[in-house]
């Protein structure tokens, strides 16, 4: 998932931010601010931010973790009033002079990149999308990159109706979303693999059949899938392998990986790996954020795909907020409330 560029121009108007100056903890590193509001460059469209979904990119990035993150060009880097966030859903405030998709006052979520967890945020406007009619702000903060991400792998595993699919980390902020897309893309079988707690509502989603990693194995499960769709790297690839068909697709979404590589580690493995095996392993990464968000947006609206929040927390309370999704085991999103 890309980030965008981190210049950005400003107001002497101020607003609520979360910032962060140096890798740590929550509790040492984040801190919400008055800093400058954001001003919309040509391209972009000023949200006045109503809730904001909170991902694992956002501790990566204010933990430094993994290394590879704090030297990697175009994402964030410890400085003084680094903004944090990217998922949001607000209204549009003003719009850059080569915006014509948007007006004052549309109801709009999307990607910021960086800087959601505030009042106003500043995005190119080819990284969001109007709302879904039906969802509030809350509902809509916790579908962007989890939701563009399942997609992303279902494209990249060459999803096709009728195939079958096992996701691992279904009860996350990724697994949540591919569970309802693959089975309203026309899955013959979904199977989802959570821990005990997470069953009924990965259930609740559509699942045809859920393990229970607490109970049983799903590589020993002896059914073979079309698509395996990874957001967890709980299992080595060379075990995972043993529930795809011979032909089958290891969509690798994140999970997994050392302090140095974090994900990229093992995906890097898997793909010099799958040169040896008959299955091919595919990295999900998203490209055309608005059209798959629109693409999202219409099977929301249809009522075939919904958010599943698990708790909500005001941006005063960000700490709490990230340190409940860094247990790792949240049930669906976390959002922030602005
Ligand atoms: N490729 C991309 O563009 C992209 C985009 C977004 C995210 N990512 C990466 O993808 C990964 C997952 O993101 P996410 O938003 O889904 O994370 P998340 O919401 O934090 O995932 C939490 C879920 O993982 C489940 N889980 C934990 N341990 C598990 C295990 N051993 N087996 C199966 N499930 C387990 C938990 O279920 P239980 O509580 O039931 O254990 C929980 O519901 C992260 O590494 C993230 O950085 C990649």
């Amino acid at each position: 998932m890309k980030t965008t560029a981190e210049t950005v121009k400003t107001t002497a108007e101020t607003m609520k931010a979360v910032v962060w100056d140096r890798h740590g903890a929550p509790e040492d590193v984040l801190k919400v601010r008055e800093i400058p509001k954001p001003l919309p460059s040509a391209d972009d469209v000023l949200v006045r931010v109503r809730a904001a979904g909170a991902n694992p990119y956002d501790w990566h990035y204010y933990r430094g973790d993994p290394l590879l993150i704090r030297v990697m060009p175009g994402v964030a880097k410890a400085k003084e009033s680094q903004r944090l966030g990217s998922d949001f859903a607000g209204e549009v405030a003003d719009i850059g002079s080569n915006v014509t998709s948007f007006a004052v006052g549309d109801r709009v979520y999307g990607l910021a990149g960086l800087g959601s967890f505030a009042q106003y945020v500043a995005v190119p406007a080819n990284r969001l999308a109007p709302m879904p009619t039906n969802v509030t702000f809350e509902e809509a903060a916790a579908v962007p990159m989890g939701a563009i991400t399942a997609m992303a792998s279902l494209r990249a595993g060459r999803f096709e109706a009728g195939q079958s699919v096992i996701i691992n980390g279904a009860s996350g902020g990724i697994g949540i979303f591919a569970v309802q897309l693959a089975k309203a893309l026309g899955a013959s079988e979904v199977t989802g693999v959570c821990s005990t707690r997470n069953v009924a509502m990965v259930q609740m989603l559509g699942a045809d059949s859920v393990v229970d990693y607490t109970q049983q194995d799903y590589t020993r499960l002896g059914k073979r899938y079309d698509l395996f769709v990874e957001t967890q790297y709980s299992q080595p690839f060379l075990r995972s392998r043993r529930a795809l068909a011979r032909r089958g697709t290891f969509a690798f979404a994140g999970g997994g990986g050392g302090r140095l590589l974090g994900p990229g580690g093992p995906m890097l493995g898997a793909i010099l790996l799958s040169a040896f095996v008959p299955q091919r392993v595919a990295p999900v990464t998203a490209k055309g954020y608005r059209a798959l968000l629109s693409e999202i947006t219409a099977l929301i609206e249809a009522g075939k795909v919904r958010a599943v929040i698990d708790a909500t927390y005001p941006l005063d309370r960000i700490i709490d907020a990230m340190k409940h999704l860094e247990t790792g085991h949240v049930s669906g999103k976390v959002v922030i409330t602005v």
